[in-house]
């Protein structure tokens, strides 16, 4: 029997996408560090089993493989979110490692703990951000680690693509959710402006004249189990509602 693992499963964006996974009878393993929102995961049904781990414990690999308990690995999904650290010129240099470690190291520590317990084919899919791409100065860690975690993925595509587990990157644009407006709420205090005008241009900054939705980053996830997803190993699918005006 196979599980697919979500990581960050806690979270605004992470909670629907094991609805859509559980909605697609795929048996889910929530991880987390709340207690209370994974036992809300859990009481969803038997299709949901949690785990609690801190990605920046260096023993977090071995908790999820116990938690797996002889199951192996259809997909592993990553939506675990960087601390938010403001200006680039201000940020700690305690909270751009933390960052680091969420979303990089973190990572890394699951996938060299899960190697020989992956399906074939599997997916590891990490959700970055388009601000790994299109860097703004007022959210440091969301740029900086979003983009050090595309060049993780895409080295473990080459490393373990060959096995049959690809690796994909998805980088949402500005999703309507607390983090969001936890981002804007910073801003706002750098730059003066107010956090409904920031939000009315991160709205109008994308030609669909909307941010992303949570339900169209789960889509995107269980889309890439699908056979046909195998030849985008490597790749980042930017859902940003077409806010990019650069190649690619
Ligand atoms: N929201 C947006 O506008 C937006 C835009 C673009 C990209 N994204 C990306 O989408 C993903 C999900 O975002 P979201 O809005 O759903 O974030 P969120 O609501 O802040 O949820 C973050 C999740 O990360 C988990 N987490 C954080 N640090 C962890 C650690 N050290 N160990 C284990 N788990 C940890 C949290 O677990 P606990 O709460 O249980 O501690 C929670 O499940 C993130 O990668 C984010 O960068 C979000």
């Amino acid at each position: 029997m196979s599980v697919a693992v979500v990581v960050g499963a806690t979270g605004a964006i992470g909670r629907v996408v094991v609805a859509r996974l559980v909605a697609e009878d795929h048996s889910v393993l929530a991880v987390g560090r709340d207690l209370d929102r994974l036992a809300e995961l859990a009481a969803v049904g038997d299709e949901v089993e949690t785990c609690r781990l801190d990605l920046a414990d260096p023993g977090c690999g071995a908790v999820l493989v116990s938690a797996l308990d002889g199951r192996s690995v259809r997909l592993l999904a990553h939506l675990a979110s960087a601390p938010l650290g403001g200006d680039i010129l201000d940020t700690p240099d305690d909270v751009l490692r933390a960052a680091h470690e969420v979303k990089v190291i973190g990572l890394l520590r699951l996938v060299r703990a899960l190697v020989g317990h992956f399906d074939h084919p599997a997916r590891i899919v990490a959700v970055g951000g388009n601000l790994g791409f299109d860097p703004v100065p007022h959210a440091s860690t969301a740029g900086l680690a979003n983009a050090a975690q595309a060049n993780l993925v895409r080295q473990l595509n080459r490393r373990l693509a060959p096995d049959g587990v690809t690796c994909h990157t998805i980088a949402p644009g500005p999703v309507a959710t607390a983090r969001h407006r936890d981002l804007l709420e910073q801003e706002a205090e750098a730059t003066g402006r107010g956090v409904d005008e920031l939000l009315a241009a991160a709205t109008a900054g994308a030609p669909l004249g909307r941010l992303t939705r949570p339900e169209e980053v789960a889509w995107a996830v269980t889309r890439l189990l699908d056979d046909e997803a195998a030849a985008l190993a490597g790749s980042t699918l930017l859902l940003d509602a077409g806010r990019r005006t650069a190649l690619p």
